[in-house]
């Protein structure tokens, strides 16, 4: 911390260490967004029911608009840009690519970077297990069939390059 005003922090940004100072009321979502331009994080409802803003947080999901920059002081974050390896998408970006899981799109970088998190942890998971991990992300438009089914096909995906 820096005076009473602003913080200074240091986190590893996809993959890349930074030291910012911030206002300390800055959000993490508006850290991510003003400050450091990685537009891929929505802002919907502002209030963590959405989803829409999620990265995540030493591997987990947390979502972003809920949570002060400063909370994110030496740790590790990952936004939807940073699931990218070089020019390659994520197997969660390429299925929801290939399987047309999203419309607007306006929700889909929270699900994708849920989903990359419910991958890590389980293989091959249930679709009762995907819809339980994808709870907290709310879609206006696909109906979440074809979310689902991208979800799916990342899975099978990742086990082939495995
Ligand atoms: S904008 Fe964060 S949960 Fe909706
Ligand atoms: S694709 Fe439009 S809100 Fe999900």
């Amino acid at each position: 911390m820096s005076g009473s005003d602003t913080v200074t922090i240091e986190v590893t940004l996809n993959d890349r260490s930074l030291e910012e100072t911030v206002p300390a009321r800055t959000l993490l979502s508006e850290f991510l967004r003003d400050h450091e331009h990685l537009t891929g994080t929505h802002r919907g409802c502002e209030t963590a029911k959405c989803g829409a803003c999620t990265v995540l947080l030493d591997g987990d999901p947390v979502k972003s608009c809920n949570m002060l920059a400063a909370q994110v002081d030496g740790k590790e974050l990952t936004t939807v840009e940073g699931l990218m390896d070089g020019d390659e998408l994520h197997p969660v970006q390429e299925a929801f690519w290939n399987e047309h899981g999203m419309q607007c799109g306006f929700c889909t970088p929270g699900f994708v970077v849920s989903s990359a998190a419910l991958l890590e942890e389980k293989e091959d998971p249930t679709i009762p297990e995907i819809q339980d991990h994808l709870a907290g992300n709310i879609c206006r438009c696909t109906g979440y069939t074809k979310i689902i089914e991208s979800v799916q096909e990342a899975a099978d995906m990742q086990q082939e390059e495995r």
